[in-house]
C-alpha cells in the first residue's frame, strides 16, 4: 500500500504530538492514542464523535442560560465583570467540568481562557486529538468567579447547582469529565479524594464520568506521573468515546 508523504501542517502536528508525549513522560508512543488518531482520516484531526443526537438540545442549553439571565443568587454576582456560562459546542459528545472562572475568565466571559486553559485545551487537541471547540462543551460548577481565585462556598455552588445540572442534561454527553475535587464532589454529591479517585469511572445521572486532575494543579505540580496521570485518564474516556 502506498503511503502518501506528509504535508508541512501533518509534520508540525506529528511533532507537537511527539513533544507533547515526551512532556508526558512517555519513551515510546503508546499505541492505543496512535490508533485512535489512525483510524480517523480526518483533515482536522478531529475524530467523529458518535452520541445521541438531540435536535432540541440548543435551544434547550439557550433556555438554561436565558433562565440563569443576569443572575444576582448568590453573592458572587457583586464581584464579578462577566457570567461565565460554558463554551463549546452544545451537542459535544464530552463535556469538561471545572471549579469556577479565574480573573481571565471573568474578563472574557468564557471559560478556560487563561494560564489553565491553556492547559487544557493541549491536552484536549494535543493529548487526545480532539478539537476543543467541535468536540467538547466546558463550563464550571460555579459561572462567576470567586474574589481573589478563593474556592467557591457551599452556598455559592448550591445556588448555581441547578443551571449546572440543567447544562448537563441539556446537552446529553457521552462522557463527562470532572476537572478536580471541587468538580468532582459537587457532581458526585460527596467528598471525592481526588488523588485516590482519579482515574476510575463514576456515573452521574446515567452518564459515565471520570474524575482526573484539574489543569490548574498539573501547571502547580508539574511532574511527569500527574501529567501521565491526566492522560492515562483521557485516553479511557477516548476508548469511552468510540465505543
Ligand atoms: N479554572 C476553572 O476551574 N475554570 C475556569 O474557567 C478557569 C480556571
Amino acid at each position: 500500500m502506498a503511503i502518501a508523504p506528509m504535508g508541512h501542517d501533518q509534520l508540525r502536528e506529528l511533532k507537537n504530538y511527539l513533544k507533547f508525549l515526551k512532556d508526558c513522560g512517555y519513551t515510546e508512543i503508546p499505541v492505543r492514542a496512535l490508533t485512535f488518531k489512525r483510524e480517523t482520516s480526518a483533515p482536522d484531526t478531529a475524530p467523529p464523535m458518535p452520541r445521541k443526537a438531540s435536535s432540541q438540545t440548543q435551544a434547550t442549553l439557550e433556555a438554561v442560560h436565558a433562565e440563569l439571565g443576569d443572575c444576582t443568587r448568590c453573592k458572587l454576582s457583586s464581584t464579578r465583570k462577566n457570567i461565565v456560562f460554558g463554551s463549546g459546542n452544545p451537542k459535544a459528545g464530552l463535556v469538561f467540568v471545572g471549579e469556577g472562572p479565574g480573573a481571565d475568565e471573568d474578563e472574557q466571559g468564557l471559560p478556560f481562557v487563561g494560564r489553565a486553559g491553556k492547559k487544557l485545551t493541549e491536552i484536549i487537541e494535543k493529548g487526545m486529538g480532539l478539537n476543543r471547540e467541535k468536540d467538547t462543551y466546558i463550563c464550571n460548577i460555579v459561572k462567576c468567579r470567586p474574589p481573589g481565585n478563593r474556592d467557591p462556598e457551599a452556598d455559592e455552588i448550591a445556588a448555581c447547582q441547578p443551571f449546572l445540572v440543567k447544562q448537563l442534561l441539556a446537552i446529553r454527553p457521552r462522557v463527562i469529565v470532572a476537572l478536580g475535587k471541587p468538580a468532582a464532589s459537587t457532581l458526585l454529591g460527596r467528598p471525592v479524594a481526588i488523588t485516590k479517585e482519579r482515574g476510575i469511572w463514576q456515573e452521574y445521572e446515567g452518564i459515565p464520568l471520570m474524575p482526573t486532575f484539574h489543569p490548574a494543579y498539573l501547571l502547580r505540580f508539574y511532574t511527569v506521573e500527574n501529567r501521565r496521570a491526566v492522560l492515562d485518564d483521557m485516553n479511557k474516556v477516548l476508548d469511552r468515546l468510540k465505543k
